[in-house]
Formats: structure tokens, sequence, C-alpha cells
């Protein structure tokens, strides 16, 4: 996925699209551009690096003035990172230029079609064939540009955000959206184009998500024309009033993203369940499931589909909802499910579990559940995503923006979320008894109070990281709940310090990761008191015999474990079923200082984009 800003109005475009770019940094990061009209032309520069790279190249290159602009940071999909494939791209003629977020699958017949009419292409990318064939259809039309994009479009398979202006009319910018998210800030006299709010929350809290297959005329002077591509109907465009302030998307204070947002997971979580969660009342009341009980009451099953920390989340969700609310449960990789030809009725409830709401593959697995009649609901933190609009109904996470790559709080709100629904069902179904139910909201509103005290560990975590920091592989061990947590402990270690390292069951080990263990390696292994302790003690044992070095995450004044470990880090006690949200902490903590401490981009590792959009 990339990141696309645009700027028409009054004021300076540049210092606009710069800084919004930084903010979108977090979609893709291998290479950046921005083209901007000083009145008379089209001015360009870009360049292979991060967006503080084509700063120091830009205002070198080019004059910097002009109200008019559009820039892009990429994650490669067509075409390696290099200057020649960053956007924005110019047509043939150099009138047009775009950029351009998505995929355009036929893009290989195109280029055939426009080089035996005489067009030449510099890039390896889809993008340069679309402005090109935009700009082949405005000739041979002689149309303007908002009709041509039209019917280029039309033209086109696969998925896309664009955001394209012509230098001969230099009063608009056309853009279209396809599977790629696409806002427009609405201000005074002045229009912002961005694939999220963040860029430009500090000039409007107005804004226009457009729509899958929509398209819209952004005039200078003259306001917003939104239509349908396919069969050009003008659409009466929603204008949303933004809830983001800028502090949310800030690092206030501290040195990385990854780092704030483990930080927050306190009140994250708080804004979870408030409002939806009465403990004294012995209430839970979520819209989405309140008007689709039934629903969720016949259904034969649940089937949670999810990539990466969702997929984690939605693991832990299988233990909830089976060990509460007596449904089965089957966790599925949404690239998996959606070209397995699953068995699905609509007897199912498929629950799509995604922060940012935009992953290509789960989106994806969406559709395909639902053409075959099954009841879709949504665990998104984005709100207006393409999956929050995609879902027949659903339930946001109160995460806040997530910049960081590494997904950390969105993995604990999501939790927190499923938890509130499971409980939900449990009672609703009577699986579990009126103390039960809630003895479980009283020890949820307890999690904000016990994460903030899992994270007095940092000092303690910063020292196990050091001792650690240069080993070759990882071993994170845990059962039940805190098997999904092992998993996620391994993913946060590789993604963002790129060391080796695996999640397994604990009583897995024996049946084949215990080869590996030797004195050089570390093992994470999650012993808290509720939840199998004993059997994970035995399992101690058997790595402490072969001399691998343990790290225990174990429960408040625990000694058994002490005995054995090499290190123990303590979190709250908690009931078996909420011990994922304290045990993640430390773990969470442990690949933040790691990665640091090898000099690693934390926020921004490398070959990753914080929202996968293509398959
Ligand atoms: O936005 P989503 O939750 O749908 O994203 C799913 C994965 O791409 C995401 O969790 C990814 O694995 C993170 N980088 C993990 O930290």
């Amino acid at each position: 996925m990339c990141g696309i800003v645009g700027y028409i109005g009054h004021r300076e475009a540049y210092p606009i699209i710069l800084k919004g770019l930084k903010r979108l940094e977090y979609r893709g990061y291998d290479s950046a551009g921005i083209a901007l009209f000083d009145g008379t032309d089209i001015k360009l520069s870009k360049t292979k690096g991060k967006v503080d790279d084509l700063q120091a190249k830009l205002e070198k290159e080019i004059p910097t003035n002009g109200n008019l602009g559009i820039g892009h940071t990429r994650w490669a999909t067509h075409g390696v990172p290099n200057d020649v494939n960053s956007h924005p791209h110019y047509s043939n003629s150099g009138n047009l230029v775009i950029i351009h977020n998505g995929i355009i699958e036929n893009y290989e017949s195109l280029k055939k079609e426009l080089s035996k009419r005489g067009y030449t292409f510099k890039s390896d990318t889809d993008t340069e064939v679309l402005v090109n064939l935009i700009e082949d259809v405005k000739k041979n039309e002689n149309t303007k540009l908002g009709k041509a994009v039209q019917i280029a479009l039309n033209q086109v398979v696969g998925a896309y955000a664009i955001a394209v202006f012509d230098k001969n009319k230099p009063n608009e910018i056309v853009v279209a959206r396809l599977g790629s998210p696409l806002a427009i800030g609405i201000g005074d006299d002045e229009f912002f184009i961005a694939s999220d709010a963040s860029p430009f929350i500090e000039y409007t809290k107005n804004a226009i998500y457009l729509e899958d297959e929509e398209m819209a005329v952004v005039r200078r002077n003259k306001g917003v024309k939104v239509r349908k591509i396919k069969d050009d109907s003008l659409v009466d465009p929603y204008v949303q009033e933004l809830q983001l302030n800028l502090e949310q998307i800030e690092k206030g204070g501290y040195d990385h993203f990854m780092l704030k947002e483990i930080y927050e997971q306190p009140s994250a979580i708080l804004d979870t369940f408030r409002g939806r969660m009465l403990p004294n009342e012995g209430i839970i009341k979520m819209a989405g499931i309140e008007d689709n009980m039934k629903t969720f009451l016949n259904a034969n099953r649940i089937i949670v589909v999810a990539c990466g920390t969702s997929w984690h989340a939605g693991l832990v969700s299988e233990y909830i909802f089976e060990d509460l609310a007596r449904i089965p449960v089957e966790v599925e990789y949404a690239s998996e499910f959606r070209y397995r030809n699953p068995v699905i009725t609509d007897k199912d409830v498929v629950i799509a579990i995604s922060q940012s709401g935009e992953t290509a593959d789960t989106l994806a697995a969406i559709k395909l559940a639902k053409s075959r009649g099954a009841f879709v609901f949504g665990v998104c933190n984005v709100v207006g995503s393409s999956i929050a609009r995609e879902t027949h109904a659903g339930a946001y996470t109160h995460a806040g923006p997530e910049i960081g790559v590494a997904s950390t709080k969105a993995f604990t709100t999501q939790i927190t979320v499923l938890t509130l629904i499971a409980l939900r069902l449990a009672r609703a179904k009577g699986t579990i008894s009126s103390s039960e139910f809630r003895h479980h909201m009283i020890e949820l509103e307890l999690i904000p109070e016990k994460v903030k005290r899992a994270l007095d560990s940092d000092a303690y975590v910063k020292t196990v990281a050091d001792i650690y920091k240069n080993a070759k592989n990882f071993l994170y061990l845990g059962r039940g709940y805190n098997f999904p947590v092992a998993l996620e402990g391994a993913l946060k270690l590789k993604e963002i310090s790129y060391i080796h390292a695996e999640g397994y069951p604990a009583a897995e080990m024996k049946h084949g990761p215990i080869a590996l263990i030797d004195e050089n390696m570390p093992i994470v292994v999650i012993a808290t008191k509720k939840g199998h302790y004993e059997k994970v003690v035995s399992n101690i044992q058997e790595i402490k015999s072969r001399k691998g070095k343990i790290i225990g995450i174990v429960t408040e004044g625990d000694e058994q474990v002490r005995e054995l470990a090499d290190h123990v880090i303590e979190v709250p006690e908690t009931i078996e079923s909420l011990t994922p949200l304290l045990t993640t902490i430390p773990l969470q903590l442990l690949s933040y200082h790691i990665a640091l401490m090898l000099g690693k981009n934390v926020d921004q590792p490398r070959n990753l984009a914080k929202a996968v959009t293509v398959e």
C-alpha cells in the first residue's frame, strides 16, 4: 500500500503535502515524490528512500511554490523501489501527472496496446500505464480530464486510489477510488486529498470518504462533484465530521510511535469497553450485537478471518467464545480462506478482524463469505474503513490511530471487544451464570490498571533485551489462552528486529522444536498461575535440562518459575481469559528494546507496510 496526498487552494501546497506524506509514511516508505504546479508548469521531484530523503533532494532540485500539488509515499508492488518507479508519474506529453495507491492487474495488456499506439514508458509501474491510458482517452475522445479518467478506469481491472491533474487545467484535481481508501478534506475554498484524514486534520474537520467505484472532480473555488465511475450518476456525498485530533497522530514525547502505542494500552482498553459494559448493573451493550442477536444465537459456528496480529487476536477469541459462549469457532487466515472454496452457509457468522480495515485478503474473504450467505461482523479500528463498510454490522475497537507498523494496542483492544462479545453472547445463551458474568466484567474493568502495572517492568525488560539482543533465534511458548500470545510475541520480534523467532504451544515443543534447544537459545515461556501452570512448569524443566535460557512471564509473586528460569518478568494476576491482555505487554517491550538496541527502524521495519492493501 502507499500513501497519497494532494492540495488545491490558496495556501502553499508544498509544506502541506510534505507534512502529510510524513504522517502517511506508515503506509509505505520505500520511495516518495511530489509534483507541484508553480503557476506555469509542473515541477516534480522523487526519490528512492524516505520522505526525509525526498525533502533533502526536492528542496535542492525544484522551486517549492504553488498552490496545487500531489505527493506519494510508496510501498512497491510493480517495479523495484528506485527513483524512476517512484510516483508521481507523468504522461508522455508531460501534461498529466498522477499518484496511485493499489494495483492495476491488467496493466500489461493495456501497456501493449498503448505501446502499439506509440506510447513509451520510463518505469516498470502499472501507474505510468494508467496515466498514459487517461491521456490516450482524453486525446481520442477530445474530452475533459474527469471524463477521460472515468472512461479509462472502466477499462481497468484492479484496485486504486488515484489523484491526477492536468497542467493545462490547474484548477482541478481528479480523484477516484476502488479498493483503496481516499478522503477529501473540505476547507474554506481549499481541498485536501489523502489516503486517510491525518494529513489535513489541522485544517479541517470535514471530510468526504469516497466509496468504492466513485470518483470526484475537486475544483478550486467551486467544490467537489462526486459520481459513480460505472454509470456516471451523480452522488450526493456525505460530509463526515472527523473525531481525530492532532495529538493522537503525533509522538507526544515518545521516541517512537510503537512505544507510545504500547503505553497507550491502558487508556485504549478502557476506551474500548467504556460505555459498553456496566459491571454493577450487570450489562454489556453493543449495538452491532443487540441488533443481530438472533443471528448470533442461531449460528452453527463462528468463523474468524484475519491476518497477522489480528489473526492472533482471533485465535485468542476462539478460546473465549468456546469457553464462555460454547459456540464452535474456526480461525482462518483470510488469505487461505478466500482461495480454499470453504464450506460456508447462511448459518455461519463470520467475524472479520482488522486494525486498518483495509487488508486486501480480509476484505476479499468478507466478500466471499457474504456471497455464500454468511452474516459478516467486523471488528475494526479505523472508522469508516473499507472493512467497516463492507460488513453487515460491527464493533469498533477504540484504540485511536495506530501508526507503528508493529501492531500493539490494536491487538489488546481487539481482544477486549471480542471478550465483550463473547460475554454478551454467553449471557444471552445462558452458558455462564449471572455471577460469572459479573465477575468477568469486574476483572475486565481492572485490566487498564493492571496493564499499567505490567508496563512497570519496562526497565527490567530492557536489561533482559540487552542480554539477548544478539541471539540468532528465539522460541516463544504458551498454552491455552497464551498460545496465541506466544505467536504474537514471536511475530513482534521478527518484524522489527529481524531475529528469527517462532511461537509454539508449549506442549508441542517435545514434538520437534526441542531439538533446537541449547545454551544459545532464549526461550520466552508464558507461565501465569491461571492456565495449565503445572504443565508449563514441566515444560520449563524440560528446557532447563537442555540448557536453554528461560525468560518466564509469570504472575506477580511467583516463586516456582523464579527458581527455574534465568529471568522472570511479572504481570499482575487476573482470570485466565484475560491473561493475554497482560502477558503480551512484556513481549511487546522486549521486541521494542531489542530492535532499538540493534539499531533497527522500529516504526518502519523493512519490507513492511501498515496495511497490506494488495494480495
Ligand atoms: O490492519 P490489519 O489488522 O488487517 O493488518 C493485519 C496484518 O497485516 C498486521 O497485523 C501485521 O501482521 C502487523 N504488522 C503485525 O504487527
